[in-house]
């Protein structure tokens, strides 16, 4: 079974949570995680335009997928700042704060490394097995 990766910057701006899908959907065409995969990355990259300095003017995100023979990686880099990423274990009546509970609840496993230099906040999705084509 093959082991890819694959990683692409967007530009820190609204526009690209839907590009983010759309890289992610086409690398994961036929695999059965990838509404999932996709879900995970958009509330990640609009966290890191929202929540971090990659939202500021000229800022970035990183966008990575690696695909193991029985899970996928997910993590998006983002620029920093004071905030950090937190589960909001009991989601406010309020509007906001079910991003992250809901990556939490899809992912096998997620985490944050980094400061406020810059963050990775990453998930790992279990995928059953590989599509054919990738085998
Ligand atoms: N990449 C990040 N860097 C720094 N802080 C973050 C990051 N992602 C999330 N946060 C912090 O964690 C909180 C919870 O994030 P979460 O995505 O669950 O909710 P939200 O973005 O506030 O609202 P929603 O996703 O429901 O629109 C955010 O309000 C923010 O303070
Ligand atoms: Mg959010």
């Amino acid at each position: 079974m093959s082991t890819w990766r694959f990683s692409r910057y967007f530009l820190g701006s609204a526009p690209s949570v839907r590009e983010a899908r759309r890289f992610i959907t086409s690398l994961l065409r036929d695999w059965p995680a990838a509404d999932a995969a996709e879900l995970i990355v958009s509330e990640l990259a609009t966290n890191a335009i929202r929540h971090t300095d990659s939202g500021r003017f000229g800022g970035r995100f990183l966008v990575s997928v690696q695909a193991h023979p029985d899970r996928l990686w997910l993590g998006v880099l983002d620029e920093g700042g004071q905030s950090s990423p937190l589960v909001f274990r009991h989601a406010p009546d309020g509007e906001g704060g079910r991003g992250l509970l809901l990556v939490s609840s899809l992912a096998i496993d997620w985490g944050v490394w980094g400061d406020e230099r810059g963050r990775t906040v990453w998930a790992t999705l279990s995928t059953g097995s590989q599509p054919t084509s990738c085998r």
